[in-house]
């Protein structure tokens, strides 16, 4: 079978081929001797004769400054292809909703990963509220008094994190008494404008933050990532340290929890994050991890989410 599979993504110069999930994705189609395609959301086009992409065949390699040749652009409907990887990077704003509604239009023969409609629908910080014996304790307001009374409430501290981004921007720790409270829920809610999900806060951070691959609802792989001392923050992006890891029994029975809700929403590629065995964000916009787990030792994702977005 000789599918083509269109890639929604940043451009391909910036990326870093041993890391980046969307590069994995790519290669391994290429290596199947699948087309493989990109174009960023301005190549996303919505007519009303039907959902279009402006976009560019590629070919990539594993060669460090020269990891890919792009080639002329061409118009296609997203029909002509088997599967569309919607790996654009939040902000989670307006464009990106916009993007999704174009990717909306695509036939029922082409597999859009993740499914439209559940990226608008699973905010990857407000998600948690759906699985509240899961995760830690949460509050999704705008209403600095009653983020307070929410911190009073959980008698410790709490994270506060903006729900637009990603990789770590604009999360930080309100501890007990800090002079800095008032202006830090200043800051984050924009003086009230803007909701953010507050969360307990949940010390086992300092062991780390597991990231579990979960592909079409199965237990992928796991990594563990461990903050830098002098930060709260376990993302790769801010410098945090991996090693593969396996689960706990009961992080096993917690992704048992969110098999059917992830398959039956179209959520193929999802990346959730484990403090202390609690859940903390469900990652579905473009989750990484399967280059590190591939390094590692562990299995190839990549392959698993390629069979899983063609079946
Ligand atoms: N409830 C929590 N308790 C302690 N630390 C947290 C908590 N939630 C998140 N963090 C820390 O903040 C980092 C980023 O938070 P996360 O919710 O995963 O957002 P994102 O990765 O999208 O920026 C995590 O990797 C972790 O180090
Ligand atoms: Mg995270």
């Amino acid at each position: 079978m000789n599918a083509r599979h269109l890639f929604v993504a940043d451009d391909i110069g910036p990326m870093n081929i041993h890391q980046d999930s969307t590069f994995g994705l790519m290669l391994h189609c290429q290596d199947r001797g699948f087309e493989v395609y990109h174009c960023d959301t301005d190549g996303l086009l919505g007519r009303t004769s039907g959902a279009m992409a402006r976009c560019r065949p590629v070919q990539v390699r594993e060669v460090v400054g020269d990891h890919y040749t792009i080639g002329e652009s061409e118009v296609l409907p997203l029909g002509a292809f088997d599967a569309i990887w919607m790996r654009k990077d939040p902000p989670f704003d307006m464009n990106y909703i916009a993007a999704t509604y174009i990717l909306d239009g695509a036939p029922a023969t082409t597999r859009v990963v993740n499914r439209p409609s559940s990226l608008r629908d699973w905010n990857e910080k407000a998600a948690v509220l759906r699985f509240p014996e899961l995760a830690p304790r949460c509050l999704l307001t705008r209403n600095m008094a009653e983020i307070k009374a929410f911190q009073r409430d959980v008698g410790g501290s709490v994270v506060i994190k903006p729900l637009a981004f990603s990789g770590g921007t604009g999360i930080v720790a309100l501890h007990p008494g800090d002079l800095n409270t008032n202006a830090l829920l200043e800051i984050s809610t924009r003086n009230g404008e803007e909701f953010v999900l507050i969360q307990q806060y949940m010390p086992e951070v300092t062991e780390g933050d597991k990231r579990v691959i979960l592909v079409n609802g199965e237990l992928g792989g796991a990594l563990l990532r461990v903050p830098p001392a002098d930060d709260l923050r376990g993302n790769i992006h801010v410098g945090a340290r991996t090693e593969y890891v396996q689960l706990e029994p009961a992080e096993v029975v917690l992704c048992e929890a969110l098999k059917q809700p992830l398959k039956d929403a179209g959520h193929i590629f999802v990346g959730i994050d484990l403090i202390g065995g609690k859940l903390t964000e469900i990652n579905v916009t473009s989750p990484t991890g399967i280059r590190e787990i591939l390094h590692a030792g562990g299995t190839d994702l990549a392959a698993a989410l390629v069979d899983a977005a063609l079946a």
